[in-house]
């Protein structure tokens, strides 16, 4: 098969698509042809060396995909070759074959396309594991998501608002907020151009934000400490700011409040299943009735990732960039 490789780190011409051997599914693992992947930003570290493959994974770049099974390993029961499926993956999902633990498998919701399936094992998980099994969103509560145009963005606006949460976003541009209020978010804040702990405060009658998705790290904790209500919860998953910042622990006991930080990709298998069954059970219903869908902002050739990358790298992108296998 083909995938992408990583002979040396560096930019995005570091991404070369080379004939490797095919994986071999074992014991609980479901071989996939893919048909499409998708970008994360976590793929531009790894890129870059500063990210490697957790233990055991895959060293070829990609943590989503789509496509079909075509192999069961041993062990494995519930799904038959030629399955339309999705997967999270630790890696690998930059190449024309993968081979999966079963229980990082879903199956492609209804309504949606089998290559715009690869657009969401990643955003979903990440977003419903830490908004609803960690931070637990209800309904009515002020819910803010820094990078609201980002993969991880578009999907939490759609959940959150799914959920019948207020939802408040930070973005770079007008059209990136105008898109981010089609999606359903009612509150704008140009991250450039505005305080976002002033505007949050305006908004919630000097409330703050119940729940804040937090993508930025340590810029951002004094503020986000700043912007949580009472009782307030901080999901961090993202370190773009920084990964050292001073916390003013007087502020947090004050307003009762929680910081959570997690990272789906080195989680153990059970973890990791027992997230993708979740989101199964509560977010496959909502894509299945069109309430939520995945947002692509454009398809490119697997074999040219480099290109891919330069986008992301650029923020040039709405939603998620896809790979599409030849
Ligand atoms: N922990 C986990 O398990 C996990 C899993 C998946 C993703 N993540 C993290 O989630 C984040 C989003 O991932 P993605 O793949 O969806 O990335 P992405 O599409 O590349 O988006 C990155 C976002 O960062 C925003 N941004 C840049 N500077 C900002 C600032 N000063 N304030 C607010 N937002 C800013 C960008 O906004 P503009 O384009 O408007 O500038 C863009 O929306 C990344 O940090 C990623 O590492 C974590």
């Amino acid at each position: 098969m083909h995938a992408i490789t990583i002979p040396e780190p560096g930019g995005p011409e570091a991404l070369v698509w080379d004939e490797v051997p095919d994986p071999v599914p074992g014991e609980g693992e479901v071989l996939v042809d893919v048909v499409a992947s998708a970008v994360n930003r976590a793929d531009l570290l790894q890129r870059q060396g500063h990210y490697d493959p957790p233990p055991g994974a895959s060293r070829y770049p990609g943590l989503e995909c789509s496509g079909r099974i075509a192999a069961l390993g041993p062990g494995v029961s519930g799904w038959t070759v030629g399955d339309q499926v999705c997967a999270l993956l630790a890696g690998g999902g930059y190449a024309e074959k993968v081979a999966v633990p079963a229980g990082q498998l879903l199956p492609v919701p209804e309504n949606v396309d089998l290559r715009q399936a690869a657009a969401l094992p990643e955003v979903t998980c990440t977003v419903w594991s830490n908004v609803f099994m960690v931070a637990h969103l209800r309904p009515g509560e002020t819910f803010l998501v820094h990078g609201g145009s980002s993969g991880i963005g578009t999907m939490a606006i759609q959940l959150a608002k799914a959920v019948g949460a207020k939802v408040a976003v930070t973005a770079g541009t007008k059209e990136k907020l105008d898109y981010c209020s089609e999606l359903g978010a009612d509150i704008l804040i140009n991250y450039r151009e505005q305080d976002f702990v002033e505007e949050i405060k305006r908004a919630t009658d000097g409330a703050g934000a119940d729940v804040i998705l937090d993508n930025m790290g340590a810029k951002y904790l004094d503020r986000n400490v700043r912007a949580l209500a009472v009782s307030g919860r901080l999901a961090i998953i993202g370190m773009q700011g920084g990964v050292k910042g001073e916390l003013n622990i007087g502020a947090l006991m004050s307003k009762r409040a929680a910081i959570t930080a997690t990272s789906l990709r080195a989680r153990p298998l059970d973890e990791k299943a027992a997230v993708v069954a979740a989101v199964r059970e509560h977010v496959w219903p909502l894509l299945a009735d069109g309430n939520v869908r995945p947002v692509v902002d454009r398809e490119m050739p697997m074999s040219d990732a480099a290109a891919a990358h330069r986008v992301v790298e650029e923020s040039g992108h709405i939603g998620k960039v896809l790979l599409v296998t030849p």
